[in-house]
């Protein structure tokens, strides 16, 4: 018999987000927490079906629809609904037909059309992601082709934002670099840009031809759901002509299986977004060729409803307000196990703590204590409970200081 193609293909390890979901699973002591993958849980451990969502589910099983395939840029409503949420439904860009949207296959599918979509129109331009980002940043704009440089962002000493230091490696960028920019709640540090550094960065990428790639994957996380939307504004009112926004409702309409996500791109008039439009359609037929109706059914049809939309806001604060709950809990408890050098954590925005724990520190919370991280330090605060605070603020506590 011949040696299989395979014979000697590498082993991959496990994702270093998802795979440790697959060794939390594994793991019997009742007392185990999952603080690895971004899921915001409720403060019994599960995770929401929004009684917003819940209301179309309903409405849709009583009416159970034929599933024809959807147009390839997705279900004409939802887009239209996005592009509101991110642009705003008074929006001077929306208004001139500047942006094109196209449903998507989550985040991660808006991140990985948009980069097929930038390498097919700039096959010599780099990607300047932040240090540290997101680790399926890389791996999406790698798998597309896409040389990647870093852009220093966060500042361990301070647990702050070195904006300084990401300054100056954005203005180093030849013209015609992509710049990947989180939105709102960075991952993993949950450090942001304040409105003013927002704008000196707005005005950087517009004087020096750079074309902004924003990542919004936790709208409403942070303030709510129109301040979050505030950079993905701000460029087109500054005037940058092109850039390319991916955006999640995994997090905010807690659908995460659904895998409704959008790319939105801005152009400079009506006539190009409709030849951008075509070359999106293009990337998805070629890619998966079309999408899935449920998910962008449930959210189109929460959005277009004043009072599912009202309701939905509603469930969005109150995920936003128990994860802050959760951060002050966590901090407490800490300072009074001795630790309260971890009052930064207060600070930080959205799902995740990035506490400065190391990958050995981490390992240790793993197999001491139950509590699954991810080996950069992130702590998947949203999925903390008040029965479980104290035990994860006394292993972090035992690992940081034994
Ligand atoms: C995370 O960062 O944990 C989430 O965005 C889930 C994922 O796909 O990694």
């Amino acid at each position: 018999m011949s040696a299989s193609v395979f014979a000697h293909v590498p082993l991959v390890p496990g994702d270093p987000i998802l795979g440790i979901t697959d060794v939390f699973n594994k793991d019997e002591r009742p007392f185990k927490a999952n603080l690895g993958v971004g899921i915001y849980c409720d403060d019994s451990g599960k995770i929401p079906v929004l009684e917003s969502v819940k209301a179309i589910e309903t409405s849709l099983l009583q009416n159970v629809r034929p599933r024809p395939y959807l147009p390839i840029d997705g279900l004409p409503s939802y887009n239209a609904a996005t592009q509101k949420l991110l642009f705003g439904a008074d929006s001077e860009l929306l208004a001139a037909g500047r942006v094109t949207t196209a449903q998507t296959l989550g985040g991660s599918g808006a991140l990985r059309v948009g980069a097929d979509l930038l390498k097919a129109q700039l096959p010599f331009a780099k990607i300047a992601i932040s240090a540290p980002s997101w680790e399926n940043h890389r791996a999406i704009f790698g798998a597309a082709g896409f040389e990647i440089v870093d852009y220093r962002y966060y500042d361990a000493p301070s647990h702050g934002l070195d904006f300084a230091g990401m300054l100056e490696d954005l203005g180093k960028l030849e013209p015609a670099s992509v710049v990947l920019l989180h939105a709102c709640c960075h991952n993993p540090t949950g450090v942001d840009l304040d409105k003013d550094q927002w704008k000196q960065v707005a005005e950087l990428c517009k004087e020096r031809g750079l074309v902004p790639f924003i990542d919004i994957a936790y709208q409403g996380f942070d303030k709510d759901a129109e301040s979050d939307a505030f950079a993905v504004r701000l460029f087109g009112e500054v005037g940058v002509t092109a850039y390319v926004v991916a955006s999640s409702y995994s997090k905010s309409f807690s659908l995460y299986g659904e895998r409704v996500g959008a790319v939105s791109v801005v152009t400079a008039d009506k006539d190009e977004a409709k030849r951008v439009n075509s070359q999106i359609k293009r990337v998805i037929r070629a890619t998966y060729s079309n999408n899935p109706t449920h998910g962008a059914t449930l959210v189109s049809g929460v959005l277009a409803s004043d009072e599912l939309r009202a309701l939905w806001l509603k469930e969005l604060g109150g995920m936003r307000e128990r994860i802050h709950t959760m951060r002050g809990a966590l901090v407490q408890k800490l300072a009074e196990l001795g630790a309260p050098e971890y009052g930064f954590i207060q600070h930080q925005a959205g799902m995740f703590s990035y506490s400065g724990l190391s990958a050995a520190q981490v390992e240790r919370l793993a197999s001491e204590f139950g509590v699954y991280a991810v080996n950069t330090g992130r702590i998947c605060v949203a999925a903390l409970r008040s029965s479980n605070v104290e035990h994860v603020a006394k292993a972090v506590y035992a690992v940081s200081k034994g």
